[in-house]
């Protein structure tokens, strides 16, 4: 097993390179089972969940390889099953959309029930009511999600809850789909906007990605073609959030400033420097990190996907900070990992109360999920003496070689066996 070993203290400098974006990818990937031809992908993340869905799909016959490290060519007409292989499709949360890829090609879809961080329950009954609003019928048999349709037919969807998954699930299931499938109350994350693009890009007719309406008018067939994952928006905030606390300067690069409005004006109250600018983002540092209060939410809201980081970061801020969850049931799981590093802070409900401290001392603590363990490493990088993190593995299914970048920019962090 391994583990990383963080020495706190050291103000983070220099420049970091962002990676293509996990939950673009995740999706994009098993999206190509829709185009009849060759997709070549471009920046790729070369992280754990992206082998573990290009292993999926090479294990249902298609054809893989990549032409450099981040670059993917994938041919899904080999696909020989409706079948997803169980035991990789529990690795992973984003396996979900491998229902609405294989409805949408073979009208047909056999998936096991996805796994991931657990955040309290994480339905998929809204992914479920836009296939059968098309026509398909849904049953579980077992643990295993079967979903089967004479033939889908667009319609009119409004979404009960504001779902990334069931946005994208319903956007694939819909692209080849007989007429136009409108989803309403759609979520709006950088990411649905990228997979609306790729989809465009390969022939489908999506309009409206970005807003709260999508409009899909079916077409008969998608062909292959080239296209490039947008920048990766939650490791980006990651390395921002990192700059902030340890009182340092870091160019965050290859991103695109927009995604990152809500963290960036949290960061600017916090009392950080941060200038904003074409394609890059610089943050500096303040002496003193000044309380907030945060509400998560649907983008273009502070992403949930942040809290845990910034949580991380307003444990020695002056005063006292409140952070609101308002996406997930039970995102604080990782708080008790930071009370070990001696922070302050009583969750009550979906509100976690935060009284910064001093500061905080190194001990060891595991990741308890892919953004608690960032939150982790970013108090580790802040704490005296030595943080010790163990079950690196959901931290590997999110970022890619996180330590080295870390490394470059003067952290003292190592992956150690043990
Ligand atoms: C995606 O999860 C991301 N994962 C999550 O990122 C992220 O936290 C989340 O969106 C919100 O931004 C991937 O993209 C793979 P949702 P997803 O459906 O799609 C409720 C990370 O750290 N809901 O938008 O599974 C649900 O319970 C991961 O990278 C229903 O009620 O999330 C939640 O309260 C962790 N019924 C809310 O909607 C449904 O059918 C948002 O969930 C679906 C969702």
């Amino acid at each position: 097993m391994e583990k990383l070993v963080v020495k706190g203290g050291k103000k983070l400098c220099g420049e970091v390179n962002i990676s293509g974006a996990k939950n673009a990818a995740v999706a994009i990937i098993p999206a190509a089972i829709l185009v009849d031809g060759v997709c070549t992908i471009e920046n790729v993340p070369d992280i754990k969940d992206v082998h573990v869905i290009v292993q999926i799909l090479e294990e249902m016959g298609a054809t893989a390889r990549f032409l450099d490290r981040y670059t993917l060519e994938l041919d899904c007409r080999t696909l020989h099953t409706q079948t997803a292989p169980g035991e990789m499709v529990r690795k992973m949360r984003a396996s979900y959309y491998l229902l609405g890829a294989l409805l949408g090609r073979y009208h047909a879809a056999n998936v096991t029930m996805p796994g991931g961080c657990y955040f309290g329950p994480r339905p998929i009954d809204q992914h479920i009511k836009g296939f059968e609003a098309m026509g398909a019928t849904v049953r579980q048999d077992g643990d295993m999600i079967v979903a089967r349709a004479e033939t889908l037919r667009g319609s009119s969807i409004y979404l009960d809850a504001v779902s990334v998954g069931a946005t994208m699930n319903i956007m694939l299931a819909a692209v080849l789909a007989e007429g136009t499938t409108v989803i309403e109350n759609v979520a709006k994350e950088p990411h649905i906007v990228d997979l609306a693009n790729f989809l465009n890009a390969m022939g489908a007719n999506v309009k409206g990605a970005g807003t709260d309406v999508i409009r899909i008018r079916g077409v008969k067939k998608l062909a292959g073609g080239s296209y490039s994952i947008i920048p990766d928006q939650i490791e980006a905030g990651t390395f921002m959030v990192a700059a902030a606390a340890t009182g340092g300067d870091v160019l965050v690069k290859n991103i695109i400033p927009k995604h990152m409005e809500s963290v960036s004006a949290k960061l600017s109250e916090i009392g950080a420097m941060v200038t904003e600018y074409d394609d890059s983002i610089r943050v500096v540092g303040s002496e003193k990190i000044a309380s907030v209060n945060i509400k998560t939410l649907p983008y273009p809201g502070f992403p949930t996907d942040m809290q845990p980081q910034f949580v991380a970061l307003l444990s020695v801020a002056s005063g006292n900070s409140l952070v609101t969850e308002g996406v997930w049931d039970n995102r604080f799981q990782y708080i008790g990992e930071l009370l070990r590093l001696g922070a302050r802070i009583r969750v009550d409900g979906k509100t976690a109360f935060i009284t910064g401290v001093d500061h905080l001392e190194g001990a060891p603590v595991c990741a308890t999920d892919l953004r608690g363990g960032a939150g982790m490493v970013i108090a580790g990088l802040m704490a005296h003496g030595q943080t010790e993190i163990t079950d690196l593995d959901h931290i590997d299914r999110g970022y890619e070689k996180m330590e080295e970048k870390f490394q470059a920019l003067g952290a003292d962090i190592v992956r150690v066996s043990y």
